[in-house]
């Protein structure tokens, strides 16, 4: 049954201006919220000074639809409050005017989950109700378990929405389309023809004002046990029975379970030079702004296969892509062929959206020698739907298939546990460059990785 209220604890925060305005106004564009939207926060504002800074968050980080935002508006209210105060939560009762299926988004930093889920439960707002909980789910195995019996004390699994907006985005969703609704693929998708699989998370900035966040996270925990360890399920993952959640999260569950725990002669931490200067961080932190990753999966289908992550701010672009690079073929028929030759599929997932297929064709000549040709396809992107959007909607229907189980969240931290904090050690690099150079010896033996490229013509 479809919730009859939204409400979303750290109204006045970073991610309600840059994601849930514009998601929330893209809704009521398409006629899909139809109820009330009440945002809570500490800020001491009204009704109308609420409305106006959602304006301005939409006019900043999206773009102004005076139609629907004014029905989104009409439907916006304010409660002021503080987490811990069982006022707040009288206030809500009040605004929610007998709403009996509200969906709760926490929106808000993890340390404030568990009073929130507290509140809401002594004022009588969890019965009937769903829960949207933000990344980053808990900061370790330990602290993920706490969190899933906390929400468990107060909502029912099926409750339970933990959101990862990766999953909401339609290149990411085209990986699990891609993959089973051709028979191509299936064939060469295993370790018979796959050399390694590399997936690239590349981003040109660097922690953007949010330093004091990131330097509790880093990147393992920011985007790697989360967003990059959901792209590796959907490449890797065997065919779900059907594509009902239950279905495809239990195979998902099967493939982190298979991926061997990480050690730390599997990762390659780094640190750009400068992060100490960014306000928020400590003078001499150790946490990690980039990070490379060698994982190995244990099932019949992925044995001895490596598969890589890499992720990091201030690298040269801002761009994520998967590379999978195929076997060479059994006999080298054609010897003045380069040794790796060049059979690979590419998944571009941002910013823009590709899927290449490479391969080697005969170069005009007498001899026969061969260059590397990729056939790409590049899907229309301009109706894609944003991210939170999409998984808000689906949240509010009770569709719990791009969500995160709570079984997959904990396999999920099983795989990074070890090597999370100081496991392995950090070396600084250079802005504008890959990272440090010891993620290239990780590679080693397996070719190089495969740097993205955003000029067309390579
Ligand atoms: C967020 C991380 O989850 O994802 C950020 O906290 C990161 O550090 C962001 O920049 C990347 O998401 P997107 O959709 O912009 O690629």
């Amino acid at each position: 049954m479809d919730s009859d209220a939204f409400v979303f604890f750290g109204a006045s925060g970073d991610l309600a201006q840059k994601k849930i305005f514009p998601a929330l106004q893209a809704l009521a564009g398409d006629g899909r919220l139809d109820i009330p939207v009440i945002g809570i926060a500490r800020s001491n504002w009204s009704d109308a000074h609420f409305r106006e800074h959602a304006k301005a968050a939409i006019q900043k980080h999206g773009k102004l639809d005076a139609k629907a935002f004014q029905h989104l508006a009409q439907r916006l209210h304010y409660v002021r409050g503080d987490y811990a105060d069982a006022q707040t939560f009288k206030r809500l009762v009040t605004a929610l005017n007998g709403a009996a299926r509200p969906l709760h988004y926490l929106a808000i930093p993890p340390s404030r989950f568990e009073t929130v889920i507290e509140g809401l439960k002594a004022a009588g707002c969890t019965q009937g109700a769903r829960v949207v909980v933000e990344k980053p789910f808990g900061r370790d195995l330990q602290s993920a378990r706490a969190l899933n019996a906390a929400l468990h004390q107060s909502f029912d699994e099926s409750s339970v929405f933990r959101i990862d907006h990766y999953l909401g985005k339609e290149p990411v969703q085209n990986l699990l389309y891609y993959r089973f609704a051709n028979a191509f693929l299936e064939p060469i998708w295993s370790r018979d023809h796959v050399a390694s699989v590399q997936i690239t998370m590349a981003e040109s900035f660097g922690v953007q004002g949010r330093g004091a966040f990131y330097d509790e996270v880093g990147t393992l925990r920011d985007v790697v046990q989360n967003h990059m360890l959901q792209v590796l399920t959907l490449l890797a993952m065997d065919p779900p029975i059907s594509q009902d959640a239950e279905a495809l999260r239990s195979e998902k569950l099967r493939l982190f379970q298979a991926i061997r725990p990480l050690s730390p002669a599997d990762v390659v931490r780094g640190q750009f030079l400068g992060y100490h200067d960014e306000k928020g961080v400590a003078p001499d932190s150790n946490v990690e702004t980039f990070v490379a990753v060698r994982l190995a999966i244990d099932t019949w289908r992925w044995a001895g296969v490596p598969f890589y992550i890499r992720a990091g701010k201030c690298l040269p672009l801002t761009c994520t892509e998967v590379h999978v690079d195929l076997k060479a073929p059994p006999q080298a028929l054609f010897p003045k062929d380069p040794p790796h030759a060049a059979n690979f599929v590419r998944f571009r997932l941002s910013p823009d959206v590709a899927i290449g297929q490479g391969a080697r064709i005969k170069a005009p000549g007498e001899g026969m020698v061969g260059q590397g040709v990729e056939l790409v396809a590049e899907p229309d992107t301009r109706e894609d739907m944003l991210p939170y959007e999409r998984l808000l909607g689906d949240a509010l229907r009770g569709d719990a298939t791009l969500f995160t189980r709570d079984d997959c969240v904990e396999a999920a931290w099983q795989i990074v546990d070890p090597v999370l904090d100081a496991a392995a050690p950090v070396e600084v690099y250079t802005p504008g460059t890959w990272g440090p150079p010891a993620s290239d010896e990780l590679i080693e033996g397996q070719g190089s990785w495969h740097n993205p490229s955003l000029d067309k013509s390579t």
